[in-house]
């Protein structure tokens, strides 16, 4: 595994061409997107797509997000691209939505794991942007951490849990949005989110007008969750609590504090932490997505075993930190 750092505001051709080359022979380049780090292969190949499954230790029924250097490109891997489709890219790509419309025959099967649809994605990054385009395909990826960890914002998270999976690393520092797409199903009647992110449900709907919301755990069993959205997912090794307000910060502190374990809050609100470790989360859900996972990975890596988080806004802006912090809590 090679690592090489790309400056994002002056890209070095030659590092383009060594991942495209890679992505043509079949390999694994992970690569910055504005959302996350994700773990590109030749969408055409099915044989580079196992590898992708392999490298991450996931399971073949979730499956892959194909991105895409611009409309055309989007348009080759579907049956049809429909008036909400064009608006909405019009509107929000490059940029971290992905849309699952029906698949056409040149993506193969296990990109889909099986199913008829495709998710479809232009990333807001020039590193991503510059990497498809010179390979000439579309890039299937998913986020670049081991299946159920946390994803990677940092190049070093890449390398710290897969190892030596990938054939090259293209580290362009800090991503820019923190968590991962919004994924809007648009082959079905009514568009619905299947994966809540930073462009929200109200934004869709401005675009759109009526969007639904898919909840994972229905218990009318009416809703559909999006294949691979009921695991547990996106979690630290720590164990993560979501607790209402300051004062349950403080009450859940003490009993694991007086258990020997080392705790670590993330508040919004000021708080005086009392034997624990404070780490002060910004007001702002832009910002906060942007942190989120280099504090659970910061958290690991300083040993925490306890991570006790102040609960967010039931906002539609905050929909999409708030489905992570309930998968993250989630054993
Ligand atoms: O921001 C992102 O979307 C990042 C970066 C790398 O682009 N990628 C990412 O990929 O998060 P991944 O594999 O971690 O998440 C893919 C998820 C699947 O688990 C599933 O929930 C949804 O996208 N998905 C993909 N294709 C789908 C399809 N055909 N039907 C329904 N859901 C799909
Ligand atoms: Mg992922």
């Amino acid at each position: 595994m090679r690592v090489r750092k790309v400056d994002p505001a002056n890209i070095d051709p030659a590092a383009i061409m060594e991942a495209a080359d890679i992505i043509t022979r079949g390999g694994l380049v992970a690569f910055p997107t504005e959302t996350v780090y994700g773990l590109g292969a030749d969408a055409t190949n099915p044989t580079a797509v196992a590898g992708i499954f392999n490298a991450k230790g996931r399971p073949g029924y979730n499956p892959l997000i194909v991105h895409v250097a611009d409309v055309e490109g989007a348009i080759r891997c579907v049956t049809s691209w429909p008036a909400r489709a064009k608006e909405l890219a019009e509107r929000f790509w490059p940029g971290p939505l992905t849309m699952v419309l029906p698949k056409a025959q040149g993506i193969p099967d296990n990109v889909t794991a099986g199913l008829s649809t495709v998710g479809v994605r232009m990333p807001n990054h020039p590193v991503a942007l510059a990497l498809i385009e010179a390979a000439g395909v579309p890039l299937a990826a998913p986020s670049a951490n081991r299946s159920m960890h946390v994803s990677p914002t940092l190049g070093e998270h890449v390398a710290a849990s897969l190892g030596a999976a990938p054939d090259l690393i293209l580290d362009a520092g800090p991503v820019a949005v923190g968590i991962e797409s919004t994924v809007l199903d648009l082959s079905t009647d009514i568009p619905t989110v299947l994966r809540p992110g930073m462009i929200s449900v109200e934004d869709l709907r401005a675009v759109l007008g009526q969007v639904e919301m898919a909840k994972g755990h229905a218990p009318d069993g009416v809703a559909r969750p999006s294949p691979g959205m009921m695991d547990r997912h996106y979690s630290p090794n720590a164990t993560l609590m979501v607790v209402d307000d300051v004062e349950q910060i403080a009450k859940v502190a003490a009993i694991q504090l007086n258990e020997r374990r080392r705790v670590v809050a993330l508040a919004r609100s000021s708080i005086r932490p009392d034997n624990y470790t404070l780490w002060a989360m910004p007001e702002s859900p832009g910002e906060y997505a942007r942190l989120l996972y280099g504090m659970l990975h910061r958290a690991d890596a300083e040993g925490y075993d306890v991570i006790i988080v102040e609960g967010v806004p039931e906002t539609p802006a905050w929909d999409g930190v708030r489905d992570r912090l309930i998968r993250a809590a989630r054993r």
